[in-house]
């Protein structure tokens, strides 16, 4: 596995979430070079996976109509062979994992469309907590706006009614104190210090945002 650095004695797992459009991906990867540049060992990842059940996941989803139950059962399978097959022997090797989606994800996105929110949990029963989960809010109109003018295989999760309530479950888990909820409408300079600033109090991590 690649990645010099402050060897930690064990690894941290970071989930960062939010509704499509929130910018999670570019604010991971930008997470995941800070802190190589911190010395740390850090990798990007992100679910739904490119392994063998992210694949068939991505091809349901890419049609329309897929089925919400039927969508929770493989997002919860990829995410088990993620766990198993790339978080944990990372983690064992004191990389700090910053995963672009996670558990969350599920919980909010099949929480909301199969009403059934305990039952999502419990698919999900052998999934890995993550040390920190960072909430990326915004409103459904400004990620659906950013979203627009990239490709998606997501087609089924974009109605502004179901990101409303996808975004609710989110801010329900945040109230829970199960995730932190940093504002991201706003300048990215301002949500970065924002993530450098919940990585450092809860993890004990510093970062230089430069
Ligand atoms: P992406 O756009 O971040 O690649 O994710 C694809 C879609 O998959 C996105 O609309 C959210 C959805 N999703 C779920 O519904 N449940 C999950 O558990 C995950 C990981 C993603």
């Amino acid at each position: 596995m690649r990645g010099g650095g402050k060897v930690l004695e064990r690894g941290y797992l970071i989930a960062v979430e939010g509704i499509d459009g929130a910018g999670k991906t570019v604010n991971s990867m930008w997470l995941v070079r800070r802190l190589r540049k911190s010395g740390y060992r850090a990798a990007y990842t992100k679910e739904p996976t490119e392994g063998p059940i992210g694949k068939v996941l991505r091809r349901s989803l890419a049609r329309r109509g897929s089925n919400p139950e039927i969508d929770a059962l493989l997002f919860a399978a990829d995410r088990l062979h993620h766990i198993r097959t790339f978080i944990e022997p990372r983690l064992r090797q004191g990389f700090v994992v910053v995963t672009d989606r996670y558990l969350y994800s599920s919980i909010a996105y099949q929480g909301a469309l199969t009403g059934d929110r305990r039952w999502v949990e419990l698919v999900n029963r052998y999934c890995v907590h993550p040390d920190l989960a960072v909430y990326l809010d915004v409103d459904p109109s400004t990620g659906l706006e950013r979203k627009k003018r990239r490709r998606s295989d997501a087609r089924a999760f974009e109605d502004p009614e179901v990101l409303r309530r996808v975004r609710a479950v989110y801010l329900e888990l945040c109230a829970e104190g199960k995730m932190v909820m940093i504002p991201a409408d706003r300048e990215l300079r301002e949500v970065r210090a924002e993530i450098a600033r919940v990585v450092g109090e809860r993890l004990g991590i510093e970062i230089r945002t430069g």
